[in-house]
């Protein structure tokens, strides 16, 4: 669907908050270098938004959730092109604030996302999480949205979002959307790009390791089967290094004996680090 206005680009706080406001109002967060994922969440957020509502999408590579070290400052940039997908997409208003423009009033008070961000993600990347939550609040607040559209690929995310706006009664709907992927079954991410051709080959074993244990768990195996399931594909590649392969309910709490779950995955490729995650449903008794 295509938006009858011209795209508004807004460069600072002060544009977005003085955007007219028509609801209903969806907001779609990222960090630039779009790719088919995003492209399905800006779908999903205009459906939700309608033809009469507003869709806007947040560009800003946020330093809060990059350790020392990280590749912040390699992190794809792809301006043209991300204009390009919003304007395709009926986005109503690309807001892409600068990072002292962002932070001008300071950037000492951040948001503890708790037990649920220690694990994971958030044990390899102590601070990542609360650098997320910190700046998704704050892009709350700025784009006075009704809705906030995220994917399922970064599942960890996606629930401590969940769990700060019930804990914080943040007035906003949260969607989300499956993963996308590559025809081999590789979840669309920005950092594919910093795969080498070999790299790239061999990464596909991350959804191979899920597709194993979907079939463990729907063939009567526990949560531990369907780990060991998916720690045999992930370790076949030897340019595969495995850091985690977790089964848990589908809040990440501790894997339920039957029921609901979900298996969630990191590993690194070459020097690239790669997550992945799939629903299970654990038909043991
Ligand atoms: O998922 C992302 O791209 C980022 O973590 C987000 C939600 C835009 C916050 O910077």
């Amino acid at each position: 669907m295509l938006s009858l206005m011209p795209i508004q680009v807004l460069e600072t706080l002060a544009e977005m908050r003085a955007l007219p406001k028509r609801r209903p109002r969806a907001v779609v967060m990222t960090m630039g270098a779009l790719h088919d994922g995003h492209r399905a969440l800006l779908q999903s957020a205009r459906k939700w938004s309608g033809v009469d509502g507003e869709l806007v999408v947040t560009v800003f590579v946020n330093p809060l959730q990059f350790a020392a070290g990280e590749d912040l400052d390699r992190y794809p940039r792809t301006w043209q092109q991300d204009l390009e997908m919003c304007e395709q997409e009926g986005v109503t208003a690309v807001f892409a604030p600068r990072v002292d423009d962002m932070f001008s009033v300071g950037r000492d008070i951040t948001l503890d996302p708790g037990p649920l961000g220690e694990i994971l993600e958030g044990k390899a990347r102590p601070d990542h999480f609360a650098g997320v939550l910190t700046v998704v609040a704050k892009f709350i607040n700025l784009t006075n949205a009704d809705a906030a559209v995220f994917g399922e690929k970064d599942y960890q995310q996606l629930a401590l979002i969940n769990r700060m706006v019930q804990q914080l009664e943040i007035p906003i709907e949260i969607l989300s959307v499956p993963t996308i992927r590559d025809a081999d079954g590789l979840a669309l991410s920005s950092r594919n790009q910093y795969l080498t051709p070999q790299e790239r080959q061999a990464a596909a074993v991350l959804p191979a390791a899920l597709s194993a244990a979907v079939e463990v768990a729907a063939t009567g195996g526990g949560a531990e089967d369907a780990v060991v399931a998916a720690e045999k594909e992930l370790t076949a590649n030897e340019l595969v290094v495995p850091d985690y392969v977790v089964v848990t309910d589908p809040l990440l709490g501790p894997a339920p004996e039957h029921g609901d779950a979900r298996i969630l995955i990191a590993a690194a490729v070459g020097g690239t680090r790669l997550l992945d995650n799939a629903a299970l449903h654990l038909e043991t008794r």
